[in-house]
């Protein structure tokens, strides 16, 4: 929680970059090699393609992203402060993948970490970078969120593998003294006690990989998709409505809801709550799938350059995902 009425400067986005790799996988491909079809996965779901990265990981899409932000902006890659990956896919568990981003991208003067909070890590890196922007010891701080999840799918289970797709975006965030613009404020939890609803298994320390861990398939994601399903309506739309009340704002206010894209049923459920009509609300989940941390950073570059979001714009960003975590920000856009 933060105290506006103290605050000297907010951070705020000043550029974004995405990278989504070029393979497609629709619908189709999915009736080829589980037992599913195109009706029930949008209906189910909204999907209808993601993508996949054949070539590369975690980093390299990361990187691409950050060096497609970079071709939109004068801040060159030596001025990043600090370097937040948010992720569930890093490229190996060390060095974190933000070192390897570090050093893709030429951010020679950055220090950085990763940041694990699954389908919400990028709420809880935005709001650690603004928090590291606000306390005014850093000026220029990249956002990343980045998942490889064809790396951690099984595409034998037709509960999980049709869900996911790869992806990669960026925001920077810089301060400034017009506390108009910028992140205001947010709300963000963790319960531990959803744990066992949505994990990978094996790999750490609690079960590290032998070859049973992999006979038994326990180094791909695990969901029990209906338990999820229950839990993160309520999270979402309860948490969307609570930052609208405690800040007063009333639907007509919010330009945009940007949700996680994990399920186009849960982001209705959230946009109903909070009264916001669908023209409201950011939506490409048709065409990436989750991507996990990817997904809102991913929203915000499409719709800001298709020229659907303004200077001014209050957006409402909300995410729930493995842990359990969940959360919302509430900001005004700085850039047109
Ligand atoms: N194609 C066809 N049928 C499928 C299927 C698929 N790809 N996947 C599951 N089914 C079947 C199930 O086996 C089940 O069959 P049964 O009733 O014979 O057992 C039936 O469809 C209904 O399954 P259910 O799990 O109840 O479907 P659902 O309506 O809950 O939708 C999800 C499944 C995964 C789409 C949904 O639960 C969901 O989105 N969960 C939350 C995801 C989320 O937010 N995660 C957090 C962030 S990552």
């Amino acid at each position: 929680m933060q105290s506006q009425n103290k605050k000297l400067r907010n951070a705020v986005i000043t550029a974004v970059g995405m990278y989504a790799p070029e393979k497609v996988m629709d619908n189709k491909y999915f009736e080829s090699i589980v037992d599913t079809n195109d009706e029930w996965i949008v209906s189910r779901t909204g999907i209808k393609e993601r993508r996949k990265m054949e070539n590369g990981a975690t980093s390299d899409m990361a990187a691409l992203a950050c060096e497609d932000l970079f071709r939109t902006t004068n801040v060159k890659p030596e001025e990043i402060d600090v370097i937040i990956v948010a992720t569930v896919t890093p490229d190996m568990f060390f060095p974190a993948t933000a070192c390897l981003v570090q050093d893709k991208i030429g951010a020679k003067n950055a220090w950085g970490f990763d940041l694990s909070a699954a389908c919400s890590g990028f709420l809880f890196a935005l709001q650690t970078g603004a928090s590291l922007i606000e306390g005014g010891s850093y000026k220029k701080v990249l956002v990343v969120g980045s998942d490889k999840m064809s790396a951690i799918t099984d595409y034998t289970d037709r509960n999980t593998c049709i869900l996911f797709g790869d992806a990669a975006s960026a925001v920077l965030l810089e301060p400034t003294t017009d506390l108009n613009y910028g992140i205001k404020d947010s709300m963000l939890f963790v319960d531990g006690a959803g744990k066992d609803a949505l994990n990978m298994k094996a790999g750490g320390s609690a079960l590290p990989s032998t070859e049973e861990t992999i006979k038994n398939k326990l180094h791909y994601i695990y969901q029990d998709g209906k338990a999820v399903f229950k839990v993160a309506v309520k999270g979402m739309a309860d948490i969307s409505y609570e930052i609208m009340e405690r800040n007063g704002l009333k639907s007509e206010d919010v330009s945009y809801l940007v949700p996680h894209q994990a399920n186009l049923r849960i982001i209705s459920a959230t946009a109903q709550r909070m009264g916001v009509s669908e023209d409201k609300v950011m939506i490409n989940i048709d065409k990436y799938g989750n991507t996990t941390a990817a997904t809102i950073p991913l929203c915000l570059t499409e719709y800001y350059r298709a020229g659907k979001v303004k200077k001014g714009d209050n957006l409402i960003l909300a995410a729930f995902g493995a842990g359990y975590t969940w959360g919302s920000i509430y900001l005004t856009w700085g850039f047109d």
